[in-house]
């Protein structure tokens, strides 16, 4: 496309300010103490997407935070890409790990970022790879070479789950109507080597309340004679997974797609070093279900994983107390295939089994979602990877992510689009983590190599 780099070079430092000023609103969608915060930014991306040249941009209600939607339909006989973001963020605690605060973005270098990363909560997840998408769509239009059509579709609650996001994709269908969805919501392999993620994990997330005696009791005086339900909830916890690292639920491999070995023979030649894995954790070793390697682990394979655990005195110094009551949340991550309402009775089912008498046990599902696969061999795939190599002068590789975007096969189920997931992202950015941050090179990176996307997708597609 005619001069990207010279435009890229001629704004970046306006790109770089408003993504910051994007980031200064914090808004948390789990936390109802913001509710301000996060309608205040699905305004300001509003405003964004007009001046970015977007038409018919709409705040549309919905019974939770809104989808900001707007879209530049220049040929009906075009093709038409839905770009898919989110402008709600995680929330930022444990705020005391962080080296500045969550919402005040300073832009700092790193080993991997020598170009210097923005330093904010939602930097990389999702509003820097989010905004990307607009700025890109205001060079095309800038410069006069949008080669399709385009519809954004931004929403506030993808943190957690993106239940209103369901129910607006529903009812818009027709609105919605594409020939491609395009997602920057992930990550890549690193700087030189890019890659396109083609696959995505589902998950149950569960919490856990399990009740011994009815009042918290002196540990001295019962201790011993009644159950213990901190000492029960562990115990159950640390059967669910046997000394394999396998997960002992029934049923719970059921439906679990085996990869072939030429399937995992060609995962596995995708670049990664465990030794720098391993330093980069501060781990002796890894650990994880036998017979699978650390990037089978975490891709091709579902979890179980305790996300949160208390009950009890946790205050200073002791106290002599045995708890009425104790907690935990678990996350499973599935695999294609794996139903994850049924992941979830399936659990709760176990769960209740193996509790004993002398306690209760009640399991509150939370959200949830289907895994997600997508073929190399089409139009979408190869116009990413053009984009790719064009960009950074190498191929892109295929690879299947860990992490989760549930949605993605409700549009798949209600659009009968595919998506592509073009991310830019590193996993060392820490997003959900203290001091997430998201590199100026992968941000400009990624305004360069979207527009090539349109172009080829919309080449290959005539
Ligand atoms: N953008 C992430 C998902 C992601 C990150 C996928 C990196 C692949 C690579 C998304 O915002 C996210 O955090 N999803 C949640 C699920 C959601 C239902 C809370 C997740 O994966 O935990
Ligand atoms: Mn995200
Ligand atoms: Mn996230």
């Amino acid at each position: 496309m005619k001069d990207i780099k010279l435009y890229i070079n001629q704004h970046k430092d306006r790109f770089v300010d408003e993504l910051v000023e994007l980031l200064k609103i914090p808004s948390i969608s789990a936390d109802v103490a913001y509710k301000n915060d996060v309608l205040k930014t699905a305004d300001a991306v509003k405003i964004a997407l007009e001046k970015a040249g977007c038409d018919n941009v709409e705040i549309c209600e919905t019974p939770g935070y809104p989808i900001v939607y707007g879209e530049k339909i220049i040929d009906k006989n075009l093709p038409t890409v839905l770009v898919y973001g989110h402008y709600d963020v995680q929330p930022a605690d444990p705020i005391e790990l962080w080296d500045s605060p969550p919402f005040e973005p300073i832009i700092k270098k790193t080993d991997k970022h020598p170009d210097g990363a923005i330093f904010a909560r939602g930097a990389c997840d999702d509003k820097g790879q989010m905004y990307m998408h607009v700025k890109a769509l205001e060079f095309m239009t800038e410069t006069n070479q949008l080669p399709c059509n385009v519809k954004f579709m931004i929403e506030g609650e993808e943190e957690v789950g993106s239940e209103s996001l369901a129910w607006y994709v529903k009812r818009n269908q027709e609105k919605l109507a594409n020939d491609v969805i395009l997602i920057s919501d992930t990550g890549m392999i690193s700087n030189t080597q890019p890659s396109i993620t083609t696959g995505l994990r589902g998950l149950s997330y569960v919490e856990i309340e399990i009740t011994g005696p009815n009042r918290d009791l002196h540990s001295g005086l019962y201790g011993g004679a009644v159950a213990n339900p901190i000492n029960i909830l562990t115990k159950m916890i640390a059967s669910l997974h046997d000394e394999n690292n396998h997960i002992t639920i029934p049923g719970f491999y059921d439906n679990v797609e085996e990869l072939s070995l030429d399937e995992r023979a060609e995962m596995a030649k995708a670049p990664f070093s465990l030794d720098a894995y391993k330093k980069a954790l501060d781990i002796e070793e890894t650990y994880g279900e036998k017979g699978y390697t650390t990037n089978e682990r975490n891709s091709i394979r579902p979890t179980l994983d305790v996300n949160g655990i208390w009950g009890g005195y946790t205050g200073e110094g002791a106290k002599t107390v045995i708890a009425s009551k104790a907690y935990a949340k678990i996350s499973m991550r599935l695999v294609p295939n794996q139903d994850w309402q049924e992941i979830t009775k399936l659990f709760t089912k176990h769960f209740e089994s193996i509790a004993p008498k002398s306690v209760t046990i009640k399991v509150t599902p939370h959200h949830g979602g289907q895994g997600y696969v997508t073929p190399t061999n089409n139009v979408g795939y190869k116009a990413a990877n053009r984009a790719y190599t064009e960009t950074f002068g190498v191929q892109a590789i295929p690879q299947r992510s860990g992490g989760s975007i549930p949605i993605v096969a409700l549009f798949e189920d209600e659009l009968k689009s595919k998506t592509i997931l073009m991310g830019f992202g590193l996993d060392s950015d820490a997003i959900h983590s203290p001091n997430e941050h998201y590199g100026i090179f992968n941000y400009l990176k990624g305004i360069e190599t979207i527009p090539l996307f349109y172009k080829y997708f919309t080449e290959m597609s005539l």
